[in-house]
């Protein structure tokens, strides 16, 4: 693997966990990561705005700009190859990566969700819908869950977890932001450990 690591961080919204990430390379955290390219799905979103603000080069890819999912999809992995992205992390991407793209960066995509896989993950539990599911669970206590990406949505092998407890009458709001604390460290943590292991 080259020194430094290039990582592409793939966002579809307010881009809190892409912050995280760039603010611990600011602070000399992520010494072997070099941030090449942030890809968003949608165009105007607040993460572009951040990576604007750390001088990270971004570009929008969005799905309606193509004619059909596989010219989508190609157009996005060129969007990777091009700049040679060696990592590949999500951080509230909400498109499916196609077949061709996890196979070509097997074990080498990351994602973040918002709870304890494999509790509440899969299809459609994406959001504030997570939380929702984890206090009509009952559950005493929530967090969230770094793992590599495979062809089933929040599937892959489990890299780290940061627990959180659930308190009585939490809203989802609540418990989002007492999870979302949780990842803005561990996500950075555990890109710094993943990429110091590759070799
Ligand atoms: C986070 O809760 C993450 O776990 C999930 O999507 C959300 C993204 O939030 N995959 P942000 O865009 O990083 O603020």
């Amino acid at each position: 693997m080259p020194n430094p690591v290039r990582v592409a961080v793939l966002v579809s919204g307010g881009g809190s966990n892409l912050e995280a990430l760039l603010k611990a390379k600011a602070a000399g955290e992520l010494p072997r990561v070099e941030f090449v390219r942030v890809v968003s799905s949608k165009p105007g979103v607040f993460a572009l705005e951040r990576a604007k603000q750390y001088g990270v080069p971004f570009v929008v890819v969005e799905r309606q700009a193509f004619a059909d999912e596989e010219r989508f999809q190609r157009a996005l992995e060129g969007a990777l190859v091009e700049v040679k992205v060696d990592v590949i992390c999500l951080a509230g991407y909400l498109r499916r990566l196609d077949r061709r793209l996890i196979e070509r960066y097997r074990g080498r995509i990351l994602n973040i969700h918002p709870a304890l896989l494999p509790k509440f993950g899969g299809a459609g539990l994406y959001g504030h819908r997570v939380h929702e599911a984890v206090l009509a669970s009952g559950e005493a206590e929530s967090g969230c869950t770094v793992h590599l990406v495979d062809e089933e949505y929040d599937h892959g092998p489990v890299l780290a977890q940061a627990r959180v407890p659930v308190l009585k009458n939490d809203t989802p709001e609540q418990l989002a932001a007492r999870v979302l604390e949780q990842e803005h460290r561990l996500y950075p943590k555990t890109l710094r450990q993943f990429t110091e292991k590759l070799v």
